[in-house]
This record gives C-alpha cells, sequence and structure tokens, in this order.
C-alpha cells in the first residue's frame, strides 16, 4: 500500500473539510514565541528584514534568512532559508527563552545536538552546524517540507477510512525502519519522545523523526533520562515511574502511536499531566485480541505487545517488532 493514496484521497475532499497538507505546513503550528526576537540584534551581525522575528544570519559556512517557524514545549524552530543557491533549507532549533535557565535543559541540549549530528538515515533529518546567534546555542539541521501526523489525526476527514489500517500499518512501519537505525550501531540513541507532533510526513508519504530533545545516548552511563521532557500523553510506563529506559521505551510509544492511528483518539486518557503520569505508570497488560473489532487478531496482539508495561515483555527491538508484521 502506497501512502499516495491517502494524499490523493485528501485532494479530492472539500477544502473546508480537508485542508491541504501543504496548507497547514505553510501555516506555523503555534504562534513563534518572543524569544525568537531578540536574535535579531546586531551581535548575529544580521540586519533586520520584513516579516517580524525574520534575520539574516551565517549558519555553518552559507549566509541564511531565518524566519520564525514554530515552537514545541521547550525549544524554538526557526526555518533557515539559503540566501545563496546550492545550500539547503534548514531549521534552526534554539531554546526557549524561559527555559535558558535551568542548567539541565541546556546540557540536554548540547546532548540533543550530539545525537542528531551522528544520525546518518536517509528519513533523519541531517545535521548541519551548531553556533551561537545573539549569545543563544543552536543547531541546524535540515528542514523536512511536511507536517506533523497530529495535524492530520486531528482532522475530521483524517484517513480514508477503508484505508486506515493500511495507512496505519505504514507509517508504523517506516517509523520502526527509523528506530532500527537509531537503537542499533556503534552509539545506539534511544529517542524517548516519539510522539503525532514529533513525526512529520511530507508529501511524498514518507515520514520523519524529529526532535530528539529527550534522547539519548542507551550506552552512556547517564543520571539523568530527561523523562520529564517526554509528552505525558506518549510517556512509556518505566517514564512515568521514573525508573531507566531503552530503546523498549521506544517501541511502547509506537504502540501509542499505532492505536492513535487506528482509532482516531488518544490512548492516555488523563486529563491533567499528573493524571496522564499516573495513567502511564498503572496500566494493566491489554488482552491480545483487545482491538480485534478494528484490526485482524494478529495486529491486536502486536499492538498488545507493544503496549506491555513491562519491558521485559515487549518486542525486545524494533527488528523484532518489523518482524512480528511481516515487513523484515
Ligand atoms: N527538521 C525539521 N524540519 C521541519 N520542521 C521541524 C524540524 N524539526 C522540528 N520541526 C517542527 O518544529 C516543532 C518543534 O520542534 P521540536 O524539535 O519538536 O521542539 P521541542 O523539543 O521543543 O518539542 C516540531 O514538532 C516540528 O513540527
Ligand atoms: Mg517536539
Amino acid at each position: 500500500m502506497k501512502l499516495s493514496k491517502l494524499f490523493r484521497w485528501r485532494k479530492n475532499q472539500k477544502p473546508e473539510e480537508a485542508p491541504s497538507p501543504k496548507a497547514k505546513a505553510a501555516r506555523p503550528s503555534k504562534r513563534p514565541s518572543p524569544s525568537a526576537k531578540p536574535a535579531q540584534s546586531a551581535q548575529t551581525g544580521g540586519q533586520k528584514v520584513d516579516k517580524p522575528g525574520a534575520f539574516n544570519a551565517k549558519i555553518g559556512s552559507a549566509d541564511y534568512r531565518l524566519e520564525p517557524f514554530t515552537e514545541g514545549g521547550i525549544c524554538v524552530v526557526m526555518k533557515g532559508i539559503p540566501k545563496t543557491p546550492g545550500h539547503p533549507k534548514l531549521a534552526i532549533k534554539l531554546v526557549r527563552e524561559q527555559w535558558l535557565n535551568h542548567a539541565a535543559v541546556r546540557r540536554q541540549f548540547s546532548n540533543e545536538s550530539q545525537i542528531v549530528r551522528e544520525l546518518n538515515h536517509p528519513h533523519l533529518p541531517k545535521y548541519r552546524a551548531r553556533g551561537l546567534v545573539d549569545g543563544k546555542a543552536y543547531y541546524a539541521y535540515e528542514f523536512i517540507d511536511g507536517v506533523p501526523l497530529i495535524n492530520l489525526s486531528q482532522d475530521k476527514t483524517r484517513f480514508p477510512p477503508e484505508l486506515v489500517k493500511d495507512i496505519s500499518r505504514d507509517i508504523v512501519g517506516q517509523l520502526l525502519l527509523q528506530l532500527e537505525h537509531i537503537h542499533g550501531g556503534l552509539k545506539p540513541v534511544a529517542h524517548g519522545d516519539i510522539s503525532s507532533e514529533n513525526i512529520l510526513i511530507n508529501n511524498r508519504q514518507q515520514i520523519y523523526l524529529v526532535d530528539f530533545g529527550c534522547a539519548h545516548f542507551i550506552k552512556q552511563a547517564h543520571k539523568e533520562s530527561y523523562q520529564w521532557l517526554a509528552k505525558p500523553s506518549f510517556i512509556s510506563p518505566e517514564q512515568a515511574r521514573g525508573d531507566a529506559w531503552d530503546n523498549r521505551s521506544d517501541l511502547y510509544q509506537v504502540g501509542i502511536l499505532y492505536y492513535e492511528l487506528l482509532m482516531n483518539k488518544r490512548w492516555n486518557i488523563g486529563r491533567s499531566k499528573r493524571d496522564k503520569v499516573l495513567f502511564a505508570a498503572s496500566n494493566d497488560r491489554q488482552n491480545d485480541d483487545f482491538l480485534k473489532n478494528v484490526v485482524d487478531l494478529e495486529t491486536s496482539a502486536i499492538i498488545a505487545k507493544l503496549l506491555d508495561p513491562s519491558p521485559r515483555n515487549r518486542f525486545q527491538s524494533a527488528t523484532e517488532a518489523l518482524q512480528a508484521l511481516g515487513m523484515k
């Protein structure tokens, strides 16, 4: 099954029911924060340009125009448009003003840029540079022209109903292949914050996992595992309990994503952050057939296994999950 069917289908919907992914991508999902503005100062060496909050700066060896793009919980992302041809568009990530005083956030941001530097996969954004703008640390990586999956899942006419199962499986398969890459190799990384906000889908139906803001090198001894940076709706039981977490926590989050794609509703039904953490920490094992009304029994059992509260009872690797899905 090709996701192109999804995009053809969405194109044929009435515009007010299904805004095109492109139109959504062009609109920042949140208003740019004021923290993006101070970077206009002369220290950047950049001059002010028309768009509010936009400025010029050298990123790596090339000149860029930086425009406020969007923001997450901790960071601001700016879009870097090259001023000379032959350079890629960039996403430039900076810590939001209000978090700059937190030593742990600054440490993790530096950790994040080191992790992104190590990524080398056709479907993970490539690292380009890091440095300072207006005295604030940034790192820059390839800009992905796409929309966060959450924009699709909040859409009433999200997926053509007859294709939901195929589309969900395809997205989960692509994600598992990316996880297989980051979990393996010489410097295995656990992502820790897989969610429908941190996965972008482009109009070639390719998904890209972004936001390594919660990630850590699995082999590195670390005192803090930064689970408090993970999205509460997607937090794994071990993250919720404050225990050590590894690649199997990512597989739990894949289970949540699979569930939410199929059901178009939230897995974690907690209302406040506290309730969400409690929900994640105390959930029982689902019966293998818990999704029997939606998918075949085999797929239901695979999702139950991804969502097993105990990491030991889950798939132990993305490869195992891909094999169970018949994708390897
Ligand atoms: N490389 C990228 N290309 C395009 N958009 C991106 C890229 N990286 C992040 N974004 C967008 O910016 C948002 C915020 O970035 P993110 O890394 O998730 O910040 P935070 O750590 O604060 O959550 C993401 O949800 C995504 O929509
Ligand atoms: Mg994020």
